[in-house]
């Protein structure tokens, strides 16, 4: 298996020639469930689907270190004005598989253009489905901490005496809070909803995610130097994020036309860094 490159094939056959537990993260978009076959690689059909990703999760297991993480960004479709089932199945599928399904994460696709439909509104979210191997994972929460905002000037200017001691869950989760222990924090963790907007201009694919979306899964699961693997790799996003936060990557690719597509976008972006480190170790000369 050899890092920061991607492999042109099918992941499921590719996978199988890495070796097992040598992956930290795995950050994915499958191609969408769809009968049309209209799409430049052919598509899974709904009723085939989770059978046709069990496999291929079970690979993924197989890669994924104990301690890392796999996210799966992915949505069911609607069809005859109705929400397909098939991710929720798939999530027990892979339960049984072993998997722990860990959380759900919400892509909110916050630049979404208004539409109508006779019975719901603008899908304007993807699910990230968190799964582990472990109860124990690598988690790094700091890394993507935000600004407290307004709520810190607001709520934490006047704390009345009930702010001053912890509040256990009302659900008795074991989970409390002490509002108090915010005052003099400007950063706060963030909530597991992430307000992205897409980015599909010039990447000549037509179903990428922002980069930002993996990025922020980069720094909440892995370190520096970490390896990071996309099999559904399209034109080349979540490597493009590795390189710029300083991570390793891997990926694989099926279509021959968004292999090239990746591996030229891989190129550019590596041409950038060694000019910007070029730049920077000129002036580190003088
Ligand atoms: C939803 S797109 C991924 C887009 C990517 N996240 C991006 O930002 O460009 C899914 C990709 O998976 C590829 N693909 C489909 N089946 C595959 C397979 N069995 N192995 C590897 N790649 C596959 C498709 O060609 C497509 O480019």
């Amino acid at each position: 298996m050899q890092q920061d490159r991607v492999y042109l094939g099918d992941c499921r056959a590719v996978l199988e020639t890495f070796p097992a537990a040598s992956i930290d993260l795995i950050f994915t978009s499958p191609p969408y469930a769809d009968n049309r076959r209209k799409s430049p690689y052919t598509g899974v059909g709904i009723d085939a689907y989770v059978e046709w990703f069990l496999p291929i999760s079970n690979e993924l297991r197989r890669v994924l270190k104990p301690d890392g993480s796999f996210v799966l960004n992915i949505k069911e479709r609607a069809i005859h004005g109705e929400r397909q089932t098939y991710v929720l199945e798939l999530i027990l599928r892979m339960k049984q598989q072993g998997w722990r399904w860990t959380e759900e994460y919400i892509w909110h696709k916050k630049n979404c253009y208004p539409g109508k439909w006779p019975n719901r509104f603008r899908d304007a979210w993807e699910r990230c489905l968190h799964f582990t191997k472990e109860k124990r994972f690598k988690m790094f929460q700091d890394a993507v901490m935000v600004p407290m905002g307004n709520w810190r000037e607001k709520r934490l200017s006047k704390l009345s005496d009930e702010d001053l001691v912890r509040h256990e869950s009302n659900v008795s989760s074991g989970l409390g809070r002490k509002v108090s222990n915010w005052v003099g924090r400007r950063l706060a963790y963030p909530t597991n909803v992430l307000y992205l907007s897409t980015e599909c201009s010039n990447r000549n694919h037509g179903a990428t995610f922002p980069k930002a979306l993996p990025t922020w899964f980069i720094h909440l699961f892995t370190r520096k130097g970490d390896l990071v693997l996309d099999p559904f790799m399209g034109s080349g996003t979540t490597a493009i994020a590795c390189i710029k936060t300083n991570r390793h990557f891997i990926g694989i690719e099926v279509t021959p036309q968004y292999y090239e597509v990746a591996c030229q976008a891989i190129e550019r972006e590596k041409a950038k860094v060694l000019t910007t480190n070029l730049h920077s170790s000129a002036g580190c000369a003088k």
